[in-house]
Parts: structure tokens; sequence; C-alpha cells
């Protein structure tokens, strides 16, 4: 049976573009009255205050655990927990990151910081050594909040900053490293307690990557919620009796954002699946849970796709209303499937670390153009730029740009202002995507305009990787690039030189391989390794990645006045 369709939050697109403020969605929160604020009070408390106490928040299951979370409890769990930070001494402003598999303590984890005042850094549990290292250093991390597994990631005697670590799941602990179980932070009282803030007080630190050096800490503000709210409302169009799994890792900005944010703001129980990709549990959850609304990404819609139809049809699928994508382009040849599949839309979002939440989209209020990402939300003014900033005509395809600010929009680059900086141009926000815009205002996605990598929805930097292969003692120097693939969007791929004495064969490939897998992340292995004699380069040493990509998709290498020779 198919789920008819319910009449969207947001009834007259056109008519909010032309008149909606952002103050208007202001109105609907608690500073009005205060003019302070806290996201986790919004999210939370203020639902309990309002009749809801009773409702549930989450459900969880992962296969041995299957939970139930009202918003009481998560109230008085991320209390708790907030007062345990407290009790060691974290205060507003400090950076507290938790780096755990997705399971319930990581939503109280991130609460229990964020109501206290204190910036929340979540991260990616497929992260190794490197990647860890490198975040909490330049955040200069007090707290982490880990698992007993994921420890042996974490290079202690290199991060003076770090004063404890929080271990979830572990039977004892060990106080002479700096370890308090979470048990014991637990064990304080779950009265309520809030920081009330400023609304540009920081939120959280979402680390991702761009085309050159480090990854970049993208700073979000407690303002966020607001554009958080109006997406949950208008572009994921939830309602509170909707139940809303995404399936993203709160790793990831989706995860965060789109995935805890937006739905309790908007009082919509959270559906969390903990454990790895595998069609027959991701069916079994929609199922199991009588998901109505689904947000995934167009990497987990080919594999699912690639799966076959008939594993589906196993499933009682019906209380879907429709599908949420973003991440990735999403192929005219996919919302098919989604209608073939589940007899419901797929709805394709823009958006970005550093916008904070959705904003461009294929509104359930708007008919889908397939293959368009849609029109811009209401309240953010978008435009087709050129490198100088002036905005271009219809059909001409150049940069996306935002004009700030918006409520999304981070803050700063933690440690790095000029980083921030290099993202606006003539008063537009420059995403770094290519675009264009056709007559009735649709918006086109064409490719990413640096060389960040997008694999699975994933953004990889291709400096990180490339720092990691010349670490290996085979490789002289690397550049690396993403070349399309038919399932995953892109893949990485990495163009070597070998040190002398050593020699190409697929054992020293595979090994180069597992070297980026098991110290930086699984997602920026290089799944295609070439060795080369050469690479091009500037005449001041850089490697062109423009170059390597030129030559692998057959295309014109452009200017080349630079190289070495
Ligand atoms: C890409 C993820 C095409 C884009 C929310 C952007 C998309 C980068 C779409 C940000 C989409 C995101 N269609 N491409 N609907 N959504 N992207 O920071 O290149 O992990 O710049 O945020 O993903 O990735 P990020």
């Amino acid at each position: 049976m198919i789920n008819m369709a319910i009449a969207p939050n947001l009834e007259n697109y056109e008519q909010a573009r032309a008149t909606f403020k952002w103050e208007e969605a202001e109105k609907e929160f608690t500073w009005n009255k205060s003019g302070k604020c806290n996201i986790v009070y919004e999210a939370i408390d203020r639902k309990c205050e309002q009749g809801a106490a009773n409702d549930i928040a989450l459900y969880y299951s992962d296969g041995d655990r299957d939970e139930q979370y009202t918003y009481e409890k998560l109230q008085k769990l991320s209390n708790r927990f907030a007062r345990g930070l407290k009790s060691l001494g974290v205060a507003k402003g400090d950076r507290v990151f938790i780096f755990l598999p997705r399971t319930p303590e990581y939503y109280v984890a991130m609460l229990g910081t964020i109501r206290i005042g204190a910036i929340a850094g979540p991260l990616f549990e497929a992260f190794m050594e490197k990647a860890v290292k490198d975040r909490l250093e330049d955040s200069e991390a007090k707290v982490l909040v880990t698992s007993p597994e994921l420890l042996e990631r974490v290079p202690l005697h290199e991060l003076p900053e770090l004063k404890r670590v929080i271990i979830v799941g572990a039977d004892e602990v060990d106080e002479g490293k700096r370890q308090v179980a979470y048990q014991e932070i637990m064990r304080h009282d779950s009265t309520p307690i809030v920081e009330w803030l400023d609304k540009e007080d920081a939120m959280m630190i979402h680390y991702t990557s761009g085309s050159t050096g480090k990854p970049k800490g993208v700073l979000l503000s407690h303002y966020a919620m607001v554009h958080m709210y109006i997406s949950g409302k208008w572009v994921y169009d939830l309602k509170p009796t909707d139940i809303y799994w995404c399936v993203a890792d709160p790793g990831w900005i989706t995860g965060t954002s789109a995935g805890m944010w937006a739905p309790w703001l908007n009082g919509t129980p959270v559906v969390m699946r903990g454990g790895r990709f595998n069609p027959e549990h991701w069916y079994e959850t929609l199922a199991k849970h009588k998901v109505t609304v689904w947000f995934s990404a167009p990497t987990a819609f080919r594999m699912l796709m690639a799966a076959g139809t008939e594993i589906a049809k196993k499933y009682d699928l019906s209380n879907l209303r429709h599908i949420l994508s973003a991440g990735e382009p999403l192929n005219p040849e996919l919302i098919k499937w989604g209608m073939d599949t589940f007899g419901v839309p797929i709805y394709d979002n823009w958006w970005m670390t550093e916008t904070g939440s959705s904003v461009i989209a294929n509104f359930p209020a708007l008919e889908i153009r397939p293959g368009s990402m849609g029109k811009p939300i209401p309240g953010i003014e978008v435009e087709i730029v050129n490198n100088i900033g002036t905005p271009m005509g219809t059909n001409e395809l150049g940069n996306l740009a935002i004009k700030p600010p918006w409520p999304g929009l981070m803050k700063t680059i933690w440690n790095n202002p000029s980083k921030y900086a290099d993202y606006f141009v003539n008063g537009w926000y420059i995403s770094g995507d290519s675009a264009y815009k056709d007559e009735d205002g649709y918006y086109w996605f064409e490719g990413r305009i640096d060389d960040v990598i997008n694999t699975m929805g994933e953004r990889v930097g291709p400096f990180e990787v490339e720092s990691k292969l010349v670490e290996h003692p085979a490789v002289a120097e690397a550049g690396v690039i993403g070349v399309p693939d038919p399932v995953r969007g892109e893949v990485v791929k990495a163009y070597i030189t070998l040190r002398q004495g050593f020699h190409e064969s697929d054992e020293l490939k595979e090994d180069i391989m597992n070297f980026v897998r098991e110290r930086l992340a699984a997602h920026a292995r290089p799944r295609i390794i070439e060795v080369r004699n050469k690479l091009p380069k500037t005449r001041s040493g850089k490697i062109m990645r423009r170059v390597l990509k030129a030559k692998e998709l057959n295309i014109p290498t452009g200017d080349v006045s630079t190289i070495d020779d």
C-alpha cells in the first residue's frame, strides 16, 4: 500500500520565498523573552515542558541492544553527563570531543556537552590515529569521550592538552592514564542544568576537508538551530507524528544537523541504527520502527539498488512518506528506483558542513525536477557568480555562491581565520562547487572546483592522503585525485613515485592502500594506485593534481605554463 501524501509543512514555497524573514522563525524559540538560548534546552528540555516528556525521542537498535528513550530520559541522562563534565572542570567554550560508535551514548555526550556551553567535537568512528590526533590537537580538546576499542587510536602522549578521557563500556579504567569511566560520570545527579548563552556562542566543531592542508574545524553556533529547525520543517518536512531515520553518522554534519537537531527541534522522534551498512538490516530497521521519513545518500541508494529489489519486497515499508538525499548528486535514475521500489519520492538537498544546514532543496512543497538540487530555502539568497564574485546569467556555469549571513553559516574556521576569510569573495560565500541556474530558478550541480574528493558522500582532502602516502617507506611522492565511480560517486586514486630499491607489485600497492586505511581512515584509502616515474609538478615543486585529473578523464589539461617540464 502506498502512503498517501499529506499536506507539507510549507504549502506555498514561492510566497514564503518572497516574504519569509528569519526573525519569524526566531520567534518560535525561547530567547525572545530571555535574550539567551541553548540548543539543547530547545531540542530536549522544552519538549518536556510542553508535555512531550514521555514521548519517544530516540529508538535505538543494533542487533544486540534494542532501546527507547523518551525526551525526559534524554534530558536526565544529559544532565548527568553535563554535571559529570563540570566535575572534571569543563567550562563554557572548552572542547569536548566524542569518538564513539553510533550508539545512544554518542547523543548523550553531545547533549551533555552543549548543555553546559562547552563545544562538542563529533568524530567519525572510522578515523584512525592520524585523523584523530590532527583534530584533537588543532582544537586543543580538553576531554575525549571514547570506547575501549577506539581508545587504541588515540595517541595520548602526543596530546598534552587532553586532560581527561571518558571511557564508555569499560569495567575498569586506568586513572594514571587520565581515564574516567562513563558510569562514574553518570553517577552525578540529573537535576536540570543549562548554561544560558548568546546566540552567537559556539555549539559544535565539525572537522571537514579542503583541498590543501589539514582538515578544517568548522565552528557552528547555537543560532544555527533556527536554520536546522526550518530545514527540518520545510525541507525534510518533519512532523511530530513522523518517525525519522537519518542514517548518517554523527561524525559528519548530516548526522548531527539533519540527524538529531532538525528532528528534535521539530519534536520528531529519531531512529538510530548501530553497526555497518547491510541491506537486510536497513530494510528491517525501516520496517521495525515504521519509519515515515528516511534520509540517506546516493551511494547508499546505489548499494541498495545493487543488492536487488527482492530484498526490499520482503519488508513492510508502507509507512514511508518520502525519502531525503544529500551529500552527492542524486541521479534521476535513483529517483525512479525510489519510486519503483518504495512508491515514494526522493528529495535531493544541497549543503555543506560550512553552511550548517540545507541551502538548496527539492521541497516536498515543489514539484521535483529530477537531477537538479532544487531551489533555495526561503530566507537564503543563492547565486551563480564568476571568479570575482559578479552574478552570472541563467544557464551559465559558475561558482555556486550564497549571500551571508544566514543562521547556519559557520562562525569561523577554528584556529585559522585566514582560511575562513578565503571563503568570501565580493560579499559572497563561495562554496567551491560549480553549478548553474535554469530559467525556472532550479539549481544544477556540476562538480567541485577545487580538488576535494567526494567518495560515498564523504569529503576527503587529497592533501591528507598524500601526506600519509609519503610516510610509507616505499613512496617518494604522491598526487591524489578523485576518479568517477559508478557506485561511490568518486574513488580515491593515488599516483605515486617509488623510492630507490622498491619495485612495483600488486603486493606493494596493497600494502600502501592498507597503510592509509590503518593510519588515516578506511574511506580515505586509495582504491587505485598508479606508479609513475615522475609526477607533473610546478617549478616550485607542487604536484599538479589538475594535470593528473585531466589525463585521467581525457580532457584538456588547461594552463600548464608553470609545469616543471
Ligand atoms: C557535495 C554534506 C551534489 C558538494 C552535507 C558539497 C552535493 C559537499 C549535494 C559538502 C547535493 C552536498 N548534490 N553535491 N545534493 N550535497 N554535496 O561538507 O560538493 O560533507 O560542497 O556536507 O558535498 O560536503 P559536506
